[in-house]
């Protein structure tokens, strides 16, 4: 710790910092640009300059950049001295001669940090007269817009999207007063961190072109808390709405997970909550049955839309006319809904809606992040690891704001190599310099090339077995009484002991491993690596990457797998079915799921999306999306996390019947019981659940109670300015309603309400404090600048090591063999594409390449298959036919399979391919 003075102020503060983030921490404010708390200091905008004196008599002092210059103890340095700002001033001034002062029309204003900083420099009249530089925007696609006229230089772009994501193809170019930043040509950014660059330049360059096509102010949007349902990463999300649309999301600050950044997956896959084609009133389809054979069903005879009580008592009846009634839930759904199902059907009839294999993977994750001895760690503690061991997860596609946290990992290297020298780890520039090339040690094993190679000190691609025999091999030379697989090549047996030595010297070693691959082998494998770690006493983390967003939460609520239902079903054990948010056919084969529905005699279906399943549901009841509801989601690292409803769907829409899904089955029990519906709100069920299921105990605390206030107040979803709320239905009816009310959360949809930074809040619907519009005002919000909020991070967590004795695993895989007639078909993970909701976001769409089998070079070669060509693959009786990437990386005798290709492969499977279904 250091002392500062600050303005005749004295402040205790730390003593590793530089002025600026020291000054930011205590609240204080200095304008800045380049500088950014997650990329520190380059010195680039002299827009920091504070005086600093030699000591308490030094009355003349001298003008430094804050954000250059280290804390050092009895400091003293004047923000408001007079020289200082009006070097600011002067600065702001210069930045600001090329810019357009185009506000009015520009998509930054209202949350510009330029606006911001220039409003706090004071500067408010332009004395340049001359002709401006203009530049020639880029189409960088469906993400990101362009308007480089806007930009002042500050070089935070490039060194995010370069140096801090790894991207390679936006750069600077130019010289002077003329740089220009930008791709080289035209064309889509490559980087699945793009939308960052939104957040992350000060000015409107790059804004958020899904916003654009509807765009809003931020002041007129209305916001909650929110957790991404993308991915089982549990990033915490700001969606903004406005008519009964999400407009946009932006980050939401969370000190252990995503910091200020999300992936594209995550900011950019809205827009299945706005499809026109969402089912929005329920539905009853009538069937006419074809045969005569009990289960022999039919076809839709018509869809008729129903009220609420009538939907209710056809749905009733259908199911208390079964004689057996099963629910299918869904990891894309909440603990909440999920809960509530599993009470209306009774435990021995509820499914998790996940296969079998998933499922035992989740299970199994589960126990080794509680048993193997190291424990789940956060993102922060990702990026604090000194070693890392990836087996089998192509992380960008499958859990991509972790490969972030994994690159920050392992370029921090440069940060201890400094540290060597005494250069503080803020001296962004002066680090990469001395880093150079220079990593801490990262392995990788997995099928095919990724993006994250270009890091690793050494890659291996292989087919599942094989990686989890080098994750064994792995564990051994960590631990002799670990067993070690047989017959080893020498190769794998050299980069299995650097492996295995890499773990050992490091200070925080990291293994990550996970289900992608659905291979048990590779996940017992990576949990023989984290028990061999944990034996020898070394201090360590094991991440397990899950597929979706509540994958955690379902298989710690427990219940049956997804095939159990389905054989329930088609055995006829079971005649009436309820389906939560899940479509099944993204999950099993559809001949198996059409055979199980035919034999139900009641179908009914929560759902947001129009799914195949949807469409042969007899009830089908619309629920919520998570921008709608409220609920709980455990993520990968084992966070219960609540997300909050963003809007009220009824307001702008009245003619809509969307319900939560676990409001819908309270009342549908209700119903089945012939009871009058007892309402219950979110906390009552939170409640319920907490005290239902042991595991989930402590996720009735994941969120804030209904009954929360700050001063006697509710916490507003809206901007204070928020403007219109008289005229927004005025198309509807002149006299306005009531705002909608909110049983369930402290939050109201009003700008009413506590919307401040001073009173310490964990949940926050939007970032927010006078003079700082733009998300650097979540500076506001952080006990120190980058660090945590005031009132802790969101959630609680569910997976902590327990006591207790483990062993290792000890049935190894031997050496994988390629079959003459059959290939391994292998899922593969992908982040534009890969999960059932965001798949169906038409900006997705637009960035989604080819699915396509991955196949070996080699085996390309014996085929005769060029680039392009097509295959036909048999799994069993389902087929499916693609075009071919033909990946150097990728193993021979095996087949990767997209997800959400249409062929729902959870785990390896031996598949035929006759050479006559080759076509070039
Ligand atoms: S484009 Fe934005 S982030 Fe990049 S240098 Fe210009 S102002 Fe800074
Ligand atoms: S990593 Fe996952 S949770 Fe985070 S923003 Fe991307 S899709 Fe969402
Ligand atoms: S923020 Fe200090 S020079 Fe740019």
């Amino acid at each position: 710790m250091a002392t500062i003075h600050v303005d005749g102020r004295d402040y205790e503060v730390d003593g590793a910092d530089n002025l600026l983030h020291a000054c930011l921490s205590l609240g204080l404010d200095i304008p800045y640009f380049c500088w950014h708390p997650a990329m520190g200091s380059v010195g680039a905008c002299r827009q920091c300059a504070v005086k600093q004196y030699k000591n308490a008599d030094d009355t003349q002092g001298m003008l430094v950049m804050s954000c250059m210059a280290p804390v050092q103890d009895d400091a003293y340095i004047s923000i408001e001295d007079e020289e200082a700002k009006a070097f600011r001033a002067n600065v702001i001034e210069w930045l600001m001669i090329n810019h357009p002062h185009d506000c009015p029309v520009c998509e930054e204003g209202g949350h510009c940090h330029l606006q911001d900083m220039t409003v706090m420099t004071g500067h408010d009249s332009r004395r340049y007269r001359f002709r401006k530089r203009t530049h020639r925007n880029q189409d960088l696609g469906p993400f990101i817009g362009h308007e480089m006229n806007r930009c002042i230089t500050c070089y935070r772009c490039v060194r995010f999207y370069q140096d801090y994501a790894g991207g390679g193809d936006l750069g600077a170019f130019g010289a002077h007063d003329n740089v220009y930043f930008g791709r080289f040509q035209e064309g889509t950014l490559e980087s699945p961190f793009s939308g960052n660059l939104t957040e992350v330049c000060p000015t409107g360059v790059f804004t958020d072109q899904t916003h654009s096509e509807h765009y809003t102010r931020k002041w007129d949007l209305q916001f909650a808390p929110s957790v991404c349902h993308q991915c089982a990463v549990g990033c915490n999300i700001s969606p903004g709405e406005r008519y009964g649309d999400i407009r946009r999301i932006e980050n939401r600050y969370h000190g252990e997970v995503n910091h200020y950044f999300l992936c594209d997956r995550g900011r950019f896959g809205y827009g299945y909550v706005n499809r026109e084609d969402r089912p929005r009133v329920p539905e009853w389809r009538e069937r006419q049955r074809v045969g005569t054979e009990p289960g022999e069903t039919g076809v839709v005879a018509g869809t008729i839309s129903l009220e609420i009580d009538d939907a209710l008592d056809r749905a009733a009846d259908g199911l208390r006319n079964a004689r057996r009634v099963i629910g299918i839930g869904s990891p894309r759904a909440s603990l909440e809904s999920n809960h509530m199902l599993r009470t209306l059907v009774g435990n021995a009839n509820f499914s998790t809606g996940i296969a079998a294999r998933e499922l035992e993977l989740l299970v199994r994750m589960n126990e080794l992040n509680t048993r193997c001895g190291l424990p789940s760690p956060s993102l922060r503690e990702i990026e604090n690891c000194d070693a890392v061991f990836v087996l089998g997860e192509d992380l960008i596609n499958s859990a991509a704001r972790m490969a972030l946290a994994i690159r920050q990992a392992v370029n921090a290297k440069g940060e201890a190599l400094a540290a060597e020298r005494g250069i503080p780890s803020w001296n962004a520039e002066a680090v990469k310099t001395l880093a150079q090339e220079a990593h801490h040690p990262f392995f990788l094993a997995t099928p095919d090339a990724t993006e994250l190679d270009e890091l690793a000190e050494q890659t291996y691609n292989a087919a599942p077995d094989d990686i989890a025999r080098l994750g064994f091999a792995v564990a051994h030379y960590i631990d002799s009484e670990a067993p070690c697989p047989e017959a080893l090549d020498d190769a794998t047996t050299v980069l299995a002991s650097r492996i295995a030595e890499a773990l050992m010297m490091a200070q925080r070693p990291l293994v990550v491993s996970g289900g992608s691959l659905g291979t048990p082998a590779v996940l017992e494998a990576a949990g023989n690596v984290a028990r061999a770690l944990a034996r020898r006493t070394r201090p360590g983390a094991l991440s397990l990457v899950r597929r979706e967003a509540n994958s955690t939460g379902l298989s710690l609520l427990g219940g049956q797998s997804l095939d159990w239902a389905l054989e329930c079903l088609t055995s006829g054990e079971a005649d009436g079915v309820v389906i939560l948010e899940n479509d099944l056919y993204a999950r099993a084969d559809a001949g198996q799921i059409d055979a199980a529905l035919q034999r139900a005699d009641c179908i009914v279906t929560l759902d947001h999306q129009r799914t195949a399943t949807w469409d042969k549901a007899d009830i089908g009841l619309p629920a919520s999306s998570f921008a709608e509801s409220d609920g709980t989601l455990v993520s990968l690292e084992g966070r219960a996390q609540r997300f909050y409803q963003v809007f009220e769907p009824s307001y702008i829409r009245p003619e809509t019947r969307i319900r939560e899904s676990w409001r819908w089955l309270n009342a549908l029990k209700a119903s089945v019981e012939r009871q009058v519906v007892t309402p219950l709100t979110l906390d009552e069920v939170t409640r319920d659940m907490a005290m239902t299921y042991p595991a989930l105990a402590p996720a009735g605390d994941a969120g804030l109670s209904a009954a929360y206030r700050v001063h006697g107040l509710r916490l507003a979803r809206e901007p204070h300015r928020y403007s219109g709320r008289t005229a927004m239905r005025a198309n509807l009816d002149v006299s306005e309603p009531r705002a909608p009310q909110d049983p369930d959360t402290p939050f109201a949809f009003s700008m009413e309400g506590y919307a401040g930074y001073a009173e310490p809040r964990r949940e926050v619907a939007f970032a927010w404090a006078p003079g700082w519009n733009s998300p650097q005002a979540w500076n506001k919000f952080q006990d120190e600048v980058g660090g945590h909020l005031r009132a802790g991070d969101p959630g609680v967590r569910l997976l902590g090591p327990l006591p207790g004795d483990y062993d290792y695993a000890r049935t190894l895989p031997a050496r994988f063999a390629a079959h003459d007639d059959q290939w391994l078909a292998v899922p593969q993970a992908r982040l534009f594409g890969g999960d059932e909701t965001s798949s169906r976001a038409e900006p997705i769409q637009a960035r989604m390449a080819e699915t396509r089998f991955t196949v070996s070079r080699a085996a390309a070669e014996r085929l005769r298959m060029s680039p392009g060509a097509t295959l036909t693959l048999n799994l069993g009786a389902r087929q499916l036919t693609l075009p071919v990437e033909i990946s150097d990386a990728w193993p021979d005798g095996v087949i990767g399979v997209p997800d959400q290709s249409g062929l729902p492969l959870v785990a390896p499977e031996w598949a035929h391919l006759e050479p006559q279904e080759v076509r070039a």
